[in-house]
């Protein structure tokens, strides 16, 4: 019997280890990856991957033992290869060792980083793979695939893999369509591959956002759960698979066309990273994202303001006189950013026209922008401005000047989508247009901020005239302009925006710090896709807008405190004539935003809980401050409850030694069938530990269905012994 040299590296963070074994010169293979072992010995990692070696006997393919981050046939796996890919039909199955001892190295934000390089020199082709275990317990994992060969090695595929036990039998993600984005979908964990591939060239809609795997049951709460998400906004593959042999994994990577990639000698690719939490209920991979994310270099540091756009409020109708009024009614109710969307430039009078034309309409604006910029800035508030880089109308001079810019399969121009087609931002003269095109404007006014929107698919995408798939480039190139004008406006915010909530990924948020989570404004819809969106993106990340009393995309009418409350919690705005609402409701509204100032700083930088309350029509939310020393929660009453008497409302997160005083705040008017009027304690507050308020819950009286109320808790002193 040969004795091979196995090393093991042990990585621990924010209550997460991660067990790295590297048998003789293999790939690392995750002993373990969840809760914290606490600190191991060299003996104790060793016994660990002794006692968990099984006999072969007479056929390695029967034992998931040897399954690393990047599996490989050649180890024996028969699911899906980590790297697929071919050079002209030979070394399609590599078989990569290590050529160096990776070590763990802690980076300066306590992120601790392996490093593994490894070669098949048969195939001619080096993988340089890096494992990041981040302060915050988030998991991240990418290579870089060289081909040392001297002819064209075409990458098919290159996918990272993490293994979970076979206690999580049941699989989480996400589906959804244009103003209704991430509808859960719950269902066992199969045999063979559950798989949700995107080749539209955005992430979609109907984006899988989070692929959970978790023990039965698994809850906000309670119940362990592996959870991944790729950072990519283009093409891609997320999957779930399991074998006769046990193994169970969750995997993904960028989905490529046929010859999309291929690597010329000594060329390299870096792939997105796969993201990958543990936590104990989906709370706490939540906070895992959203530590994540607030660490990033680019999180904002300032409040986030609360934002006017214009588009439910005027849809194409713009003038100066109209939107200085509209303006001017914002800043009124404590709007601090007003966004003109869609309609400014070119010829555009509807969605027919001039994507593609990012120079102001002389028709609509014919002073120009900067007398609304002027005014804008003279009540306070920072501009923003809609845009869609990456579209181009037919009817417009771009693509009457240059149509070869437009993505073209084999000749044909594809098919259009509300009346667009796709720019090929990997074509240089194109990327060069439209980015000084957008440079100028940025120079010529006072822009803080972009919403940059995607609205068609990038499915039959290839670059003219030959028409090879283009979606990988074009998406490094948006990306690329994205950083080129955040490097040319200091200072600039971008928001993501496609359609609605359609490319909300870690990738684009590399740049971004907002999301437009849906079209839909209708709180009662509105609630599930933002709490959803919540699970990778921090609420501060994610606009939620206060829309009209009746939904343009539902025709329901909402009481203005179910709307403002449901857009509270986010990056809040406002998204509505303002012009036409009553000093009343202004009034009301003032309060609201109001509410959100005072108490932005916690919504933005708290842990969010969600309660797992019994009757689906009640829903429990909340944001506990770091410190565990106040919170705030939302009580809503989704439809109408099953019971008639009071039911207890667990508020989840608190210190549960600690006291807290908890009250109803009521911004703006006290509302029919409010709260405040039927609880005793409602105003003058309860005081009650935090065990008392975590576990046995206070008594509610069951709300009126579409109507939701705010608990405050808040701090007490400790009683003197
Ligand atoms: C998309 C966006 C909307 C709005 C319109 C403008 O649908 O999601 O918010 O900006 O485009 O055309």
């Amino acid at each position: 019997m040969t004795t091979e040299t196995v090393q093991h590296l042990h990585l621990r963070a924010g209550g997460v280890s991660l067990v790295l074994e590297m048998p003789g010169r293999r790939l690392p293979v995750v002993r373990h990856w969840g809760a914290d072992l606490g600190p191991l010995e060299e003996e104790d990692l060793a016994a660990l991957a002794t006692a968990g070696r099984v006999p072969v006997g007479d056929s390695p393919f029967d034992v998931a033992d040897s399954v690393s981050v990047l599996p490989e046939h050649a180890l024996a796996w028969t699911g899906r290869p980590g790297l697929e890919g071919s050079r002209g039909g030979r070394d399609w199955s590599p078989a990569l060792r290590t050529t160096t001892r990776p070590e763990v190295e802690t980076t300066a934000d306590g992120t601790q980083r392996v490093v593994v390089r490894a070669t098949d020199e048969a195939a001619h082709l080096e993988v340089q793979l890096e494992v990041e275990l981040h302060a915050q317990g988030l998991l991240r994992l990418r290579s870089t695939v060289t081909n040392t060969g001297a002819d064209p090695y075409v990458v098919g595929a290159v996918r990272h893999t993490v293994p979970v036990p076979e206690q999580a039998t049941e699989l989480l993600d996400f589906t959804g369509r244009h103003t209704y984005e991430r509808i859960p979908q719950r269902q066992p964990f199969p045999a063979g591959v559950h798989s949700r591939e995107v080749r539209t060239g955005r992430t979609g809609l109907d984006a899988y956002h989070l692929l959970c795997a978790g023990e039965p049951g698994f809850g906000f709460r309670h119940g362990a759960v592996w959870a991944v998400h790729l950072g990519w906004s283009g093409n891609q593959q997320v999957y779930a698979e399991r074998l006769h042999n046990g193994a169970r994994l969750l995997g993904g990577g960028e989905a490529l066309e046929h010859g999309e990639l291929q690597l010329g000698a000594g060329e390299s690719c870096t792939t997105p990273w796969l993201y990958a939490a543990y936590g104990v209920g989906l709370d706490e991979v939540t906070a895992r994202f959203h530590a994540w994310s607030r660490s990033r270099p680019h999180a904002p540091a300032r409040p986030r303001p609360v934002t006017l756009n214009t588009w439910e409020a005027v849809y194409f109708d713009q003038s100066l006189e109209r939107l200085t009024a509209l303006a001017d009614a914002g800043a009124a109710v404590g709007a601090e950013r007003f966004v003109l969307d869609d309609g400014w430039f070119g010829g555009r009078r509807d969605d027919t026209t001039s994507l593609g034309d990012w120079a102001v309409s002389p028709q609509v604006w014919p002073d120009g922008l900067g007398p609304l910029v002027e005014h804008v800035r003279g009540l306070g508030m920072e501009f923003g401005l809609w845009v869609e880089p990456e579209m181009v109308s037919a009817e417009s001079e771009l693509a009457r000047a240059h149509p070869e810019w437009l993505f073209s399969a084999g000749g044909r121009r594809g098919l259009e989508s509300r009346q667009q087609h796709v720019l090929d931002l990997a074509h240089p003269g194109a990327y060069a247009h439209v980015r000084d095109q957008l440079v100028a404007l940025l120079r010529d006014h006072d822009i803080a901020y972009l919403k940059w929107d995607h609205n068609r698919y990038l499915n039959d995408a290839g670059h003219a005239p030959g028409g090879e798939p283009g979606v990988r480039a074009h998406t490094l190139a948006a990306y690329r302009l994205m950083d080129e004008l955040l490097r040319a406006r200091p200072g600039l915010e971008i928001e993501s925006c496609a359609g609605g909530g359609g490319r909300v990924d870690l990738g684009v948020m590399e740049r971004c710090v907002r999301v437009w989570a849906s079209d839909c404004i209708d709180p009662l819809e509105r609630r599930d896709i933002q709490r959803w969106t919540f699970l990778l993106l921090p609420p501060g990340w994610v606009g939620t807008h206060v829309g009209a009393t009746r939904s343009h995309t539902t025709g329901r009418r909402h009481d203005l405190s179910f709307r403002a409350e449901t857009a509270l919690w986010g990056h809040m705005g406002i998204e509505a004539d303002l012009t036409a609402a009553t000093p009343e409701e202004l009034a009301e509204l003032g309060a609201w935003v109001a509410f959100h100032k005072a108490h932005r700083a916690l919504l933005h930088s708290g842990t969010v809980v969600t309660g797992d309350h019994p009757d689906p029509a009640v829903q429990v939310h909340g944001v506990v401050a770091p410190g565990r020393d106040r919170a705030l929660y939302s009580v809503a009453s989704v439809a109408r409850p099953a019971t008639t008497g009071p039911h207890r409302v667990r508020l989840p997160g608190l210190d549960p030694a600690r006291r807290y005083r908890a009250t109803v705040p009521e911004p703006g008017a006290p509302w029919s069938g409010g709260v405040a009027d039927r609880v005793p304690w409602a105003r003058e507050g309860v005081v009650l530990p935090g065990s008392v308020l975590g576990q046995a819950g206070l008594p509610m009286l069951p709300l009126l269905p579409e109507h939701s109320h705010l608990v405050l808790v808040e701090p007490v002193p400790d009683r003197q012994p």
